[in-house]
C-alpha cells in the first residue's frame, strides 16, 4: 500500500509522469545498455528495444501499477503483475538486477523532467517502483522455487524438425543433459536462446505447441518473421541433432479443470499453436466438455498445427472446429468475419484468445457483449504485452 505522504504527490504527478513516461522508458534503456551492455547479451530483446515495444509495455505497466495503487489502495494488480513475472522468469532475470533498473530508470526521469522532480517527488516514486519491484521479485522467486532442477537455460537437442506451411516449422525437442525438466502446460511457453547472424546472443519466447505426455519432450512451432533475428536463424540454420539452450515452462493460460463449462480457443494466424496445445492436452485427457476452436487464416495450406488439430477435434466428444480461410476456394470453411455469438459462445464459455492484437480486441469485445466475464476471457500476447496495460483493458 501507498504511503499517505506519497499519495497526494503521487496523484498530483501521475498525469505528468503519464504524459512522459514514452520519453522516459527510451532515456532509461539508452542509459541502461551503455552502462550494462551485457544485458543486451541474452537478456533483452534487441528487436523489441528497435521497434519501441518494449519500453511500451514498461511505461505502460508502470502508469498502470500507480493508476492502480490510487483506485484500489489494499490490492495489488495481481494479473499485470504475474505476465510480467513469467516474462521476467523465462528469461532467467533475477532479483539482484532490480536496483540496475532502479538506478537508470530514476536518471532518465530527472533528465527528461529536470526540477519537476524535487526530492518529495522523487521519493514517492521511489516507493511506487519498490512496491512494484518487491512485488514482482517475491512472485519470481516463487516461480524459481516451483522449477524441477532447470533453472536457468538447459540444452535440449533437437530431435525432429517438421515443415508445416511454407512459413512454420515444428521443432520436437528432447533433454541433451540429465537435469530434471519442468513439466509444461497447454498456454505455457519456453524462452529459446540462439545467437543472431551478427553473433549476439538473443531470447525469444515459443508457446508449447503440443503439451508434452512426459517432461522428456518439448514441442514448439515457429514462424519465420522475414524481419525478425532469430525466426529466420532457427528456420535455415537449425537441423536434427543440434543443442539449443531452452528455458523452463513459463506463462499464465493454463486450462481451467473441468466445471461443466463451455471452452472456446479463437485464434488468428500462428497463434494457432495455443490452441493446438490446449486440444492436444484435452485429447489425452479424453475431456468430454463443449469444445469449440475458431481459427482466422489466409488458406488451409497456411494453418500451422492442422492434422494435429483436426485429428484432436474429431477425438474430443463434443468439439467442433470452424475455419475463417479469406483465401481458401475448397469446402469446410467460411470466408466472412468471425461472431462469435452467432458461433455460440455463451456467458459461460471461458475464452481462450491468441492472435495478433488488433483481433484480439475484436474477438473481447464480442465476448464481453455476449456477458462472459472479464476474467473468462484469457489471451497471449506473442510479443511485449502493450495490451494489457493500456488504459481501459484488461487488468482483472
Ligand atoms: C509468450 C509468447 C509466446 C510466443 N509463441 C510463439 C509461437 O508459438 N510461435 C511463434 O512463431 N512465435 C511465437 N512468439 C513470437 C516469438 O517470440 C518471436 O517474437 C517471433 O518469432 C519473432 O522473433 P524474431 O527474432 O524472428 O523477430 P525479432 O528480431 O524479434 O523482430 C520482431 C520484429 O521487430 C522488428 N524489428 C526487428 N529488428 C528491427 C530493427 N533493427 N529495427 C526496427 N525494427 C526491427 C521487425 O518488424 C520484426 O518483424 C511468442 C511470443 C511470446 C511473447
Ligand atoms: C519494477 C521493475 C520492473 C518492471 C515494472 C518491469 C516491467 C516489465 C514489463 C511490463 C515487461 C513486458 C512484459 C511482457 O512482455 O508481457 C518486461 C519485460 C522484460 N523485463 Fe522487466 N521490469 C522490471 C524490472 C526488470 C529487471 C530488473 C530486469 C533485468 C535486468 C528486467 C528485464 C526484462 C526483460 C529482459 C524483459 C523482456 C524484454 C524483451 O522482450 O526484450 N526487468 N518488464
Amino acid at each position: 500500500m501507498l504511503s499517505a505522504t506519497s499519495r497526494p504527490v503521487i496523484e498530483a504527478t501521475l498525469p505528468v509522469i503519464a504524459a512522459h513516461i514514452e520519453d522516459i522508458t527510451p532515456v532509461f534503456y539508452g542509459k541502461m545498455f551503455a552502462a550494462r551492455p551485457d544485458l543486451l547479451e541474452g537478456t533483452f530483446s534487441r528487436a523489441n528495444q528497435k521497434n519501441g515495444t518494449q519500453p511500451q509495455a514498461l511505461a505502460g505497466s508502470i502508469a498502470r501499477f500507480a493508476t492502480w495503487l490510487l483506485e484500489n489502495p489494499d490490492t495489488m494488480p495481481e494479473e499485470l503483475l504475474a505476465r510480467i513475472a513469467h516474462k521476467h522468469t523465462s528469461l532467467n532475470v533475477r532479483a539482484d538486477e532490480y536496483p540496475t533498473v532502479h538506478e537508470h530508470l530514476f536518471a532518465a526521469i530527472v533528465e527528461v523532467l529536470g526540477d519537476a522532480v524535487t526530492p518529495e517527488v522523487a521519493a514517492a516514486w521511489d516507493e511506487v517502483y519498490w512496491l512494484m519491484a518487491d512485488a514482482l521479485i517475491k512472485m519470481e522467486k516463487g516461480l524459481y522455487e516451483g522449477l524441477s532442477a532447470d533453472v536457468g537455460y538447459t540444452p535440449w537437442r533437437i530431435a525432429e524438425i517438421t515443415e508445416e506451411t511454407e512459413s512454420v516449422k515444428t521443432f520436437r525437442l528432447e533433454p541433451a543433459d540429465d537435469s530434471v525438466a519442468t513439466p509444461g502446460r497447454p498456454g505455457q511457453y519456453v524462452s529459446v536462446r540462439l545467437t543472431t547472424e551478427d553473433g549476439l546472443l538473443q531470447a525469444r519466447q515459443f508457446s508449447l505447441s503440443c503439451s508434452p505426455e512426459s517432461t522428456e519432450k518439448r514441442v514448439i512451432t515457429v514462424k519465420r518473421d522475414q524481419d525478425g533475428e532469430i525466426s529466420p536463424v532457427m528456420h535455415s540454420r537449425l537441423a536434427v541433432g543440434d543443442v539449443i539452450e531452452v528455458s523452463p515452462p513459463f506463462g499464465l493460460n493454463a486450462l481451467p479443470s473441468d466445471d461443466g463449462r463451455p471452452l472456446a480457443f479463437i485464434t488468428a494466424g500462428i497463434g494457432i499453436t495455443v490452441t493446438s496445445a490446449a486440444l492436444c492436452s484435452l485429447k489425452r485427457a479424453e475431456d468430454s466438455r463443449s469444445i469449440l476452436a475458431v481459427h482466422a487464416d489466409k488458406s488451409f495450406s497456411t494453418v500451422a498445427r492442422l492434422e494435429p488439430v483436426k485429428q484432436a477435434i474429431e477425438a474430443l466428444p463434443n468439439a467442433r472446429a470452424e475455419w475463417f480461410l479469406r483465401e481458401e476456394t475448397g469446402a469446410d470453411h467460411r470466408t466472412d468475419k468471425v461472431n462469435l455469438a452467432e458461433l455460440g459462445v455463451t456467458p459461460e464459455t471461458h475464452v481462450f484468445l491468441c492472435g495478433p492484437m488488433a483481433f484480439m480486441q475484436a474477438m473481447r469485445e464480442q465476448a464481453l457483449e455476449i456477458g462472459v466475464a472479464p476474467q473468462d476471457i484469457h489471451y497471449d500476447a506473442f510479443g511485449p504485452d502493450i495490451w494489457m496495460p493500456a488504459p481501459g483493458n484488461p487488468v482483472q
